[in-house]
């Protein structure tokens, strides 16, 4: 079984150097709207794929300070092409729309980024079909239809952080001539390396671990050249390219992703362990936890387990709002990955506009707590999870 991760060198040093004959340790920011050529034959050398100096001709297609952080992550992804977008959501649709037409059958595992299955409902309206299936690979291979052009996943998924087998995806996919896309979000490379395992593509919400900081949206997607050009093409034509500040940002973030990982990893078993003993949590979703029903087929696939735990508290709405009004450390905010620890009730955050009934339908029960946590040492974690629990 592979378990491939990318190491901390290899995050400051993948496609790293002295940049753009400036000799700068850092990626320059590159503001340029267009970028100019010499004559005329140098233009028609670069129409025609003959320039070697020069990568980028207009912002919308691409930028200098874009392009080094594709070509770091595409060497940490191990990935031929990385396009980066300006949001995760963008790596999404740009990679629907390129991909499917009219006709085509999706299969989506549930337990995902509720906006990812609003655009595949959305996609309904152009005659793209979609099931949504348990994350399992029978589930998903009874899915399969004639016309089924790709199989998305999370790894693991969101909330309860399930696994698919993914050599029987990809197994189940090659029989069948679909795609399988894998996003990648909560595993990062550090954890996990999907290409490596037949993956055909990875997605990322660079927003999340590889930024790292809470401080930038973008999105990636990577995998073969042949596969990747074409969504470049869309979202040259779309507009949703990753502008130069941030793609700096990312750049800078994508340095010190081993060490912040390592430290997620080992806070996420500590703070899992600690909750799965405390009175009042009435059950842990963490797959570097044997009671997870994902435990074993994540310690064949992961190298670490990250930094999002998922639990229920023991009580009422109130009492579970009562418990994460008193945490001190983390912040109530979305997302998850980055240095601050963050904490959202569920039910709340992500389904308030649903009623109850149809979030408990959806696995989402009001004392559903997730911590994606930071980088904050790991005791400190605790004794607040403590102590908020003790509040009435
Ligand atoms: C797993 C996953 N994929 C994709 C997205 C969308 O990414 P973004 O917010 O960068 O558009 C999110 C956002 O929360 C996510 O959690």
């Amino acid at each position: 079984m592979s378990k491939a991760r990318v190491t901390s060198t290899e995050c400051v040093q993948a496609a790293g150097g002295k940049h753009h004959g400036t000799h700068a340790i850092t990626s320059p920011i590159v503001h340029s709207a267009p970028f100019c050529f010499d004559d005329t034959k140098d233009l028609i050398d670069f129409m025609e794929g003959r320039s070697e100096r020069r990568q980028a001709e207009y912002g919308r297609m691409t930028n200098p300070t874009v392009t080094a952080v594709e070509e770091k992550l595409a060497a940490l992804e191990g990935a031929e092409k990385a396009q980066l977008f300006s949001s995760g959501m963008a790596a999404v649709t740009s990679l629907f729309f390129t991909l499917l037409q009219s006709g085509d059958h999706i299969i989506l595992t549930s337990d995902s980024y509720r906006r990812t299955r609003d655009f595949g409902f959305f996609l309904g309206k152009f005659g793209i079909k979609m099931d949504i299936v348990d994350p399992f690979a029978k589930a998903i291979e009874d899915a399969v239809q004639p016309s089924t052009r790709l199989i998305f996943s999370e790894i693991p998924t969101n909330p309860y952080l399930h696994f698919i087998d993914l050599h029987e995806v990809v197994e189940i996919a090659r029989k069948n001539n679909v795609l399988v896309v894998a996003d990648s979000t909560f595993a990062t490379p550090c954890n996990l390396k999907p290409l490596e395992i037949g993956v055909n593509l990875v997605i990322h919400s660079a927003t999340k671990y590889l930024g790292g900081h809470n401080d930038l949206i973008a999105g990636v997607l990577a995998g073969s050249d042949e596969l990747v050009q074409p969504v470049t093409e869309m979202l040259m034509t779309l507009g949703s390219i990753c502008d130069p500040n941030t793609a700096f940002l990312l750049g800078r973030g994508l340095k010190t992703l081993g060490v912040r990982v390592a430290k997620q990893n080992a806070s996420g078993q500590a703070v899992a362990e600690f909750l799965e003993k405390h009175p009042r949590i009435q059950r842990v979703y963490y797959p570097g936890l044997e009671s997870h029903p994902s435990h074993d087929l994540a310690k064949n696939l992961m190298y670490g387990y990250g930094g999002v735990v998922t639990f229920l508290v023991e009580g009422s709405f109130d009492d579970t709002s009562t418990f994460v009004d008193h945490l001190e450390i983390p912040q109530i905010a979305p997302s998850l990955g980055g240095v601050d620890s963050l904490v959202e009730q569920v039910a709340i955050m992500s389904f308030w506009n649903l009623p109850k009934s149809e979030r408990e339908a959806l696995g989402i029960p009001d004392n559903l707590v997730r911590l994606a946590i930071g980088i904050e040492e790991a005791e400190d974690l605790i004794a607040d999870l403590d102590q908020a629990l003790k509040a009435r």
